[in-house]
Formats: C-alpha cells, structure tokens, sequence
C-alpha cells in the first residue's frame, strides 16, 4: 500500500499484513495492518514505526514522500513490538531525528534496542511540540494498552493520533471508516472493533472511562481518530469513542452465547434443546464448539452478549481441558455485567460444571444456578429439561439485562 494522506500533510505510511493469523496467540483472521503517521511540516516528524517484518514497507513509503534523513522528530507512542520493533532498521536513516517517547517507554525500549546513540527526549502528559506550523500534544495512556502508552493529538489539524486504542485487526485496502463501510459493511467493522476490544482492551474498562473523560475534559476537538491498527476514523470519529465508553460500560447485546465442547456429542446433544429453548424466549442464541473455534472468537461473542452458557463433558473430574483454557483467558480478561450458567455431561462422576461455577463466582459475575447435568447421554427427557434449562436462563438473562 501507498502513503495515504488523512489531512494537510498528514500521511499514513504503514504496512497492511494481509496474512497474519496468529497474533500472539490471538486469532486474526481478517489481518491486520501496523499503522504509522508521517507529518511532513518545517520540521518532518514519524510518530510510530511497525513490525520489524515489515520495516523495508513503511521505509519505502516514507522515501516517497520525503529523504528519511530530514526527519527531524520520531515519536513513539507505545513500545509494542508491533510498532516499535522496526526503529532499529528506521533510525540509522534519521541520525539528525529526536526520539519522543514515556520514561517508561525508554526503561522498556532500551531492552530491545542499543538506544545510547539515539538522541532521546522523555515527555509527559500536556507536554507539546511545536513541528512548524503545527503543535503535537502528548498525553500519557497508562495501560492503553502497556504502561509505556501515550497518544499524541494534533492541535491545529484535530487528529489524534490514538496506538493501539481505537483500532482493530483488520486488513485492508479501505484506510478509512467510510471506505471500509463501502467495500465491506458497518456491522463487520463494528465485530472488528468488539473483537479487538474484547481481547485486549476489556480488563482496562475503568481506565478507559477515566482516561476518554480527562482528554473530553480538555475540550480538544477531534475529527480523525488514526489507531495503529485498521481503519482511520474518519467520518464518524465520535461513534468510536462512544463504543468504546459503551463497551467500558460493559454493554452488551441482549442475547446468549453458548460456548462448549464435547467427547462423545453428549454435551453436544445438550446444547441444540438448550438453545432452542432460549430461540423460544424471544432470545438469540449463538452457539460455539470451541474445540473448533478460536478462543478469540469465543471471548468476543462471549463479550458482545449478555449471557452466555458453557457447556463442558467431565474429564478426570474436572472440565475439558479448552473449556478449563478458555476459563484461564477470560478469567485474565476480568469481563464484568455478564450472567454465566453452566451444563455438561458426566460419567461416573461430575465435576466439570462445579469447576466452571467456581471459576464464574470468582471472577465476580452474575450466576445462573443451578447447572445442569446429565448422566452419559440425554435421554428424551433430558432433553426437555434443556430445552427448559435455556428458557429458564433466557428469562433470566432478561431480568438481569433491564438491571444494568
Ligand atoms: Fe498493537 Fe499493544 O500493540
């Protein structure tokens, strides 16, 4: 992809990586892209580099809109190795450049990176830099999404220029919200945004709130909103913050999520009563094997409803070991304002269901019980005590739903 102009001067010069799948350890599967933004004013500035992978990429962009050695300031918004780690290949073409970035960035940078040539500048929260006609604002993002985070907003331009907050995997020839919107849909760019949320962003709700409120506080004016990751925000840029204040809010979607896994198709052979019975509240209900499904996926569709069932057969006493995996990541997640029932099969003694309630009570959350169990294979009649079970727990989710 070619440099982008967002505004005056503004240039994204990142790399779209059309192929990633496994996003450390997270399922990716419409790509993903590593943005980088370059000004070009009296003083050229990069804030952001990309993935060490794609350095050659963003170096080339940048040569055709300006000789690397010009570059007089680089920032560093955050120090993640998928926009930080091409600095190595990026600043021995700009020895005349200063380094912006957090002293937490440079404590955790200078583990990567012999950083004693480089001509390092620590900045603060309200700290500002004048590039020519225009002035970079820093403000600090603790935990949004390293403790090393910040954002840098453009005063006289209104962008802000946001890491990782914001964005979402997605691969693309569309840089813009209303390009995407055309060439794909609003509602896949909105799965994109939750996904992203759910998997990176959800333990930092409260953060979220407190950091969206400080910088409307300020009263800056935004009309781009430009992640390191995706679609630029261009056309709605309130329609992100306001997700995001919704999402940190722990609003959901009023539907159930059925997550499970299965030996011998027994706790299989639950899930289809269970969720015809929450159909027949009026509830919609998606249903998820998860041995079969990315434990990214799970967690989104799990985040995006209000209730959700996990379904899991006995094995040694204990839940099967995705469902146990899957327990693990969420329970690292900290989701809040959700209800959380339990079912499965069971041999000659049970175990699993107790082991997800135990988990679900920890974490806090709202708690359907009873579980249900069935001995070996459901019967008819086990079969009608799910399809009861789901609209039991349908009827619930509602209750809960209207309390939020
Ligand atoms: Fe896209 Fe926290 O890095």
């Amino acid at each position: 992809m070619k440099p982008t102009e967002l505004k005056n001067d503004i240039y994204w010069v990142g790399a779209v990586d059309w192929a990633v799948r496994d996003f450390h350890g997270y399922e990716t599967p419409r790509g993903t892209s590593y943005n980088n933004y370059l000004i070009l004013d009296d003083e050229p500035t990069l804030i952001d580099t990309v993935k060490y992978d794609f350095a050659d990429v963003t170096i080339k962009n940048i040569k055709t809109l300006i000789e690397p050695s010009k570059i007089k300031h680089v920032v560093i918004n955050h120090i993640e190795n998928d926009h930080s780690t091409a600095i190595g290949a990026v600043m021995p073409l700009m020895p005349n450049a200063t380094v912006y970035m957090t002293e937490r960035a440079r404590k955790a940078l200078e583990r990567f990176f012999d950083m004693s040539g480089w001509n390092v500048k620590i900045v603060k929260s309200g700290e500002t830099l004048t590039i020519g006609k225009r002035t970079l604002l820093f403000l600090e993002t603790p935990m949004l999404h390293w403790p090393d985070s910040m954002v840098t907003y453009v005063k006289e331009d209104k962008v802000l220029i946001s890491q990782d907050a914001f964005g979402q995997h997605i691969a693309s020839s569309a840089r813009f919200d209303d390009e995407f919107v055309t060439c794909a849909s609003l509602w896949e760019l909105d799965d994109a945004v939750w996904d992203y949320y759910a998997n990176i962003l959800m333990p930092f709700g409260s953060l979220i709130k407190a950091k969206i409120a400080e910088i409307l506080k300020l009263g800056l004016e935004i009309e781009i909103i430009a992640p390191d990751h995706g679609i630029i925000w261009r056309k709605e840029p309130g329609k992100i913050v306001q997700m995001y204040l919704d999402m940190a809010e722990g609003k959901a979607n009023l539907d159930v999520t059925i997550i499970y896994d299965t030996m011998w198709h027994s706790t299989e052979a639950m899930a289809q009563p269970i969720a015809k019975g929450i159909n027949d509240e009026g509830l919609d209900c998606k249903v998820i094997k998860l041995r079969t499904s990315a434990q990214s996926f799970a967690i989104k569709e799990f985040w995006k409803s209000r209730g959700t069932l996990i379904g899991s057969p006995t094995l040694n006493n204990l839940s099967f070991p995705s469902i146990g995996q899957f327990m693990a990541y969420l329970r690292g997640l900290r989701p809040k304002n959700r209800i959380v029932g339990a079912f499965g099969s069971f041999g000659w003694g049970g175990g699993a269901v107790k082991e997800i309630y135990d988990e679900v009570k920890k974490l806090g959350l709202e708690v359907f019980e009873p579980g249900l169990q069935v001995p070996y294979r459901p019967s008819l009649e086990d079969e009608a005590r799910c399809y009861e079970f789901g609209k039991a727990f349908a009827k619930r989710v509602r209750e809960y739903h209207t309390t939020i």
